[in-house]
């Protein structure tokens, strides 16, 4: 098959929400038998040919790692655009950069600022385009997060889940979910640091509760989870906010108070000693590899099923 040329209507995956329930869990049948074929050394390219253009506006470790590994192993390759090194920094409007990009590749996935920047390339694109996180969303990382929780645990449907620290892209991510997937999100957050009630809307309290004290929020969870007090391009706050997310640390108590089987995760990179306490995430309940890897897992099958639709 040419170049740019889709198979079914454009898809996008900017937010957990833009695939349906049945899709979401498609992707992670699809996830297990991919990420089966690779630990048997089993090539697989159905994406022969296929290019992914990579475009960052922030840093990245393990989103670069993880689409580029994967795109290679898929039989595609991959090519990797910042904002320093592409004319988007010498204020190229976005729309234009996306018709020109999506000329030419087969993928596009993106990390940015405002979800509105990846809506606006989205809407100039010929091709799908992926959020690799935005300030408002990171929909991969939560994929990788809850494929994870069911290797482990199996389903996540009727659980609790536990969020401690900053009303995030993550948090956000978390809570779209929890609304589709039928788990319940507990989340802490200091005071001045809480959800937004004007984007969260009214979620019943079978998905969302809310709580001012962390330890609450931990109680009979099976999932406690926490990100970095300071997002990337929030770094001007960094100083107010380690002063208010002091008492958000994940530590020994918290896990105590959680349910015996509950699971540590985080996105990764982690400040030891700020969100959470070396002794928990280096700890046995700790998953954080595990979740790491399945980053590159879960996106190998979001990439075939944005090109190549169900198989
Ligand atoms: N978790 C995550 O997205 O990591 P990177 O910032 O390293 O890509
Ligand atoms: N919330 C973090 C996640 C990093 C992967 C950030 O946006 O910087």
């Amino acid at each position: 098959m040419s170049q740019n040329q889709q198979t079914g209507p454009l898809r996008h995956y900017l937010q957990f929400r833009d695939f349906t329930k049945e899709e979401t869990l498609y992707l992670f049948e699809r996830t297990k038998l991919i990420k089966d074929k690779f630990k048997r050394y089993e090539p697989y390219r159905p994406l022969h040919d296929r290019n992914l253009a990579m475009v960052f506006e922030k840093a990245s470790t393990r989103t670069r790692v993880s689409f580029e590994a994967g795109m290679y192993q898929l039989g595609g390759s991959v090519i990797h655009l910042t904002t320093g090194d592409s004319q988007l920094g010498r204020s190229e409007p976005i729309e234009d950069t996306a018709r020109v990009i999506s000329r030419m590749v087969d993928l596009v996935m993106i990390r940015t600022f405002e979800q509105t920047r990846i809506e606006r390339f989205a809407s100039h694109s010929r091709v799908p385009v992926i959020n690799g996180l935005t300030n408002e969303y990171h929909p991969c990382q939560i994929l990788a997060d809850i494929f994870t929780f069911i290797e482990h645990r199996g389903s996540i449907e009727g659980r609790t889940v536990a969020w401690i620290g900053d009303a995030n892209n993550m948090s956000y991510t978390w809570l779209q979910a929890a609304e589709m997937l039928g788990f319940t999100l507990h989340v802490s957050t200091p005071k001045g640091y809480e959800l937004d009630p004007a984007r969260i809307g009214q979620p019943s309290v079978k998905v969302l509760r809310q709580f001012s004290d962390p330890l609450e929020a931990c109680k009979g969870a099976h999932l406690v989870t926490t990100d970095v007090w300071t997002s990337m391009g929030y770094e001007d706050e960094n100083e107010a906010r380690r002063k208010a997310f002091a008492d958000w640390c994940v530590d020994a108590e918290m896990m105590a108070a959680a349910d015996p089987s509950a699971l540590f995760m985080h996105c990764l990179p982690a400040h030891r000693g700020e969100e959470v306490t070396a002794e928990v995430i280096d700890g046995p309940q700790s998953v954080v590899w595990d979740e790491a890897e399945n980053r590159m897992h879960v996106q190998k099958a979001l990439m075939e099923f944005l090109l190549l639709g169900h198989l």
